[in-house]
């Protein structure tokens, strides 16, 4: 079943109805001011770090569900209507939600008046700006009145949940003119506050809670809205909001617009205050003049419009598979600037409140986005590095405000050193800016201890070097990639950490993941020292590298696939004599992307096992068969009930790296339909199974074992996106950026005819059409660049400004 559908030409889409499985959301700004807005209007908003400068309060897992947002009341007589059906649910005529890029228009009919609500944050600005039109299409007179309405949140919103002792004591209010400021500690310790207005004068206003919903009044019953309208309130302490009330008179056939917006403003200290207590106004009024003007809003809409036409442009496919190009064109792309700009900070699965920045994910994430913004790719590697130790382990999270490490959960993921590489190694293969190299960033944050990139990526490839186990193996620490698989844990008690209790630095339990990783990224490394001259650097990661194959392809290998660890106490995790956890995926995919037994069948027939043993037809689960009782020595991964998140969900973010491994065999018709099987445009139709947003990836979906298959959860904000793109574009469609220029290498199903791919990169537009004559899965038999048959499929780097033709021929 559907709610809605895709509109490609205006890259946006539909829903058709508000009753969706779940809130459907959307991501409004990509600079500094953001906001969540579901398809009901329901969000909130930030400024740059969602816990510590929140604008608007949002109550998660609620009930009623979503119902904070940017909402706005129609009185129409005795109906009280809202646009996007919540939070009143009045039911209405019509409806239609348009999530786009950046923006989303939500449009509710009831009575015979139209209602349009349009919402973006606009570029260089930190606001949001909700333009609302309302059309009399009754042939009667009305006479609306009309109320928005959004809750401030006190800015720390973990404080704001927890500390009310203080907090219902310390909300402050101004308010001029049609503007209501939120200055909550403005008086002491913060020099910025929020501002909402309107376009106009409203008739009423309400900045108290109490007087607006009613002590015991709510979203969907305000006693403002229901009764004799707003009563002029001023929030002293308890909950500060921003209520208006505007009476219009409609005739038929007329049509009014109002313009709102909530900004969020900073003063430097000597400019605080106008009057003791009074706060300057001066920036707030300049940021509501940028939007005096009705055309401001188009102009806004259409900037943004041209913003993400540049960033998208950067790659675009045509296949003639209209589901294939709209995710890889529009959604999949966007997901991963959404995920560049939040990590995993703020969704409605993450509260904004929990971790910052992961170093592990932060990394994975450049590879979806560094073709599209290489620029704040690079300054972002940077800020990662200077969290690293010196001896090469990592902070596993870090904080996007101050950019330092957490030290409460420390370091000691032993996959984090070597994703620094991974990400740094797509930068240098998207730009060919080795200068980045010599950059000084920190150790640990601190400049005493800054050392050149170079040297942190040194360092990242010898702490697996130094850190091996008992057969060779990497040593695991806290976790890997699968932060549940805790071997070094063994939490008994409630509310511990499964992942920092107990000794991190295990001296047994090791990992054939890490080992993958290593032998792949380690690869990388090598090259990248080869390309600088530092052979007999490169020669000894290789020896390195070589070794590792070999003890993979000893103590990693199973018989039929690659194990996945040892435990603290030297037993196979992963392996046929386990009870349960005999095979997991991720070992198969990055053993085989990294190339391990490519020559010698094992990888082959680890990809056999993975389809024989974790395939659904929803995805491919983690592992089989699931746990179904707590190992004390396993960790996090055996707590969660068979079917769900690590033990033995669908894991979209390692479904493709099975995808990679697929075409590094040249199994096109086998790596598109692992493609397929997780992707959301091509499971749109069981959306009241999936229930989450048919236009983005979700992190998990619920394995077979699970009484709720194939339902998703955690949308947006995960390493999936990136690493969908990458195999898609990379693996499947075959244009891989390397140290020494595009190459091209698509591997598709038998029956692909051909395709085109337009791919900016360095600076120069390539066109690029690739024919399949024979209907081969793999293989390059010939390439004109430009007319020029070229020596192989690599096509040199072209001139910055100019524009390239590439005609490959499959065969
Ligand atoms: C989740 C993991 C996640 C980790 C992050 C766990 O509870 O299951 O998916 O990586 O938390 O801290
Ligand atoms: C989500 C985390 O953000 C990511 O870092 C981790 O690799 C996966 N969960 C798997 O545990």
């Amino acid at each position: 079943m559907q709610y809605g559908r895709f509109d490609d030409a205006r890259r946006e889409y539909v829903i058709t109805t508000p009753r969706t499985p779940l809130p459907w959301i959307n991501y409004l700004g990509s600079e500094e001011f953001f906001t969540i807005l579901s398809n009901t209007a329901g969000g909130y908003s930030f400024y740059r770090d969602a816990r510590l400068r929140r604008l608007t309060r949002y109550r998660y897992n609620n009930a009623p569900l979503d119902q904070e947002g940017f909402h706005v009341y129609i009185r129409d007589g005795e109906t009280v209507w809202n646009p996007g059906w919540q939070p009143t649910q009045t039911e209405l005529d019509r409806y239609e939600c348009r999530h786009g890029l950046g923006y989303t228009l939500i449009e509710g009919g009831k009575n015979g008046v139209l209602a349009r609500q349009e919402l973006l944050v606009p570029q260089g600005d930190n606001c949001l700006l909700m333009r609302l039109t309302l059309r009399n299409e009754s042939g009667a007179a009305k006479r609306l009145r009309v109320f928005p309405y959004v809750e401030f949140c006190l800015w720390d919103a973990m404080d704001d949940s927890s500390n009310f002792q203080r907090n219902f004591s310390t909300g402050e209010v101004e308010v001029v003119g049609p503007a209501i400021y939120h200055k909550t500690e403005y008086r002491e310790r913060r020099d910025h506050y929020a501002v909402f207005w309107a376009d106009r004068q409203p008739d009423a206003f309400d900045t108290a809670r109490d007087a607006f919903l009613g002590v015991y009044g709510s979203p969907a019953r305000p006693e403002a809205v229901f009764g004799g309208g707003c009563t002029g309130s001023l929030a002293h302490g308890w909950q500060p909001v921003a209520a208006q009330q505007f009476d219009l008179p409609l005739a038929p056939g007329a049509e009014e617009t109002i313009l709102f917006g909530l900004g969020y403003i900073e003063n430097p200290a000597a400019e605080k205050f106008t009057a003791p207590g009074v706060v300057n106004k001066s920036r707030a009024e300049a940021m509501m003049a940028r939007y005096a003007d009705a055309a401001s809003f188009d102009a806004a809409l259409e900037a943004l419009r041209g913003h993400w036409s540049a960033l998208l442009g950067g790659f675009q496919v045509s296949t003639g598979e209209a589901k294939l190009d709209r995710m890889v064109n529009i959604w999949n792309q966007y997901q991963c600037m959404v995920t560049f700009n939040m990590s995993r900070s703020a969704s409605y699965f993450e509260s904004g409140m929990g971790r910052g920045m992961g170093f592990r994910d932060s990394c994975q994430d450049l590879l979806g986005f560094v073709h599209m913004i290489p620029e704040r790719a690079r300054q972002r590697i940077l800020d990662i590095a200077a969290t690293q130790f010196p001896d090469g382990s990592a902070y596993h999270q870090y904080q996007p405000l101050t950019k330092k490490g957490n030290l409460a959960v420390g370091s000691g993921f032993n996959d984090d050193p070597l994703w620094l590489i991974a990400g740094t190694d797509a930068y240098l293969r998207e730009t060919g800016d080795w200068s980045i190299l010599d950059e000084l960033c920190d150790f640990d944050n601190d400049p005493q201890l800054a050392q050149p990139l170079l040297e942190h990526l040194r360092r990242s490839f010898r702490y697996t070097c130094t850190h091996l186990g008992p057969h060779g193996l990497p040593l695991i620490g806290r976790a890997d990639w699968n932060d549940c698989l805790n071997l070094n844990c063994f939490s008994e008690h409630p509310g511990e950490s499964f992942q920092i209790t107990g000794p991190s630095e295990g001296p047994v339990a090791e990992s054939v993941f890490i080992a993958g990783m290593f032998v792949k990224y380690g690869r990388a490394w090598a090259a990248i020292c080869r390309h600088l001259g530092l052979d007999a650097e490169a020669a000894e990661a290789e020896t390195a590298i070589a070794d590792m194959e070999k003890t993979v392809l000893d103590a990693g290998w199973d018989g039929e696939w690659f194990r996945r660890a040892y435990d603290a106490f030297g037993h196979v995790i992963g392996g046929r004599e386990c009870e349960e956890g005999q095979i997991f995926i991720e070992p198969q995919g990055m053993c085989v992307m990294a190339g391990i037994g490519k020559e010698s069948g094992e990888a082959a027939r680890a990809l056999r096992s993975v389809e024989e043993r974790l395939d659904t037809k929803y995805g491919i689960v983690l592992l089989q068969p699931a746990y179904t009782r707590y190992h004390l020595e396993l960790g996090e991964i055996s707590s969660y009930p068979p079917g769900y998140k690590e033990n033995a969900g669908i894991f979209c973010h390692n479904n493709p790296w099975i995808v990679c491994a697929e075409t590094e065999l040249g199994h096109g018709d086998r790596a598109f339909e692992v493609y397929r099987r997780t992707c959301p445009a091509f499971i749109e139709d069981i959306s009241e199974i999936h229930r989450t947003e048919p236009y983005v990836y979700s992190q998990m979906v619920a394995g077979r074992d699970a009484p709720s298959f194939g339902e998703g959860k955690n949308s947006w904000l995960t390493g999936t996106a990136a690493w969908t793109f990458l195999s898609v574009s990379q693996a499947i469609l075959g244009v891989k950026p390397t140290l020494d220029g595009l190459a091209i290498d698509p591997c598709v199903p038998a029956d692909v005819k051909g395709f085109s791919v337009v791919r900016r990169y360095r600076g120069a537009e390539y066109r690029i059409r690739v024919e399949n004559p024979d209907g081969v899965q793999k293989g390059v038999r010939r390439m004109l660049v430009d007319g020029k048959a070229a020596d192989g499929n690599l096509i040199p780097v072209q001139p910055a400004g100019s524009v390239v033709e590439v005609l490959v021929t499959m065969g």
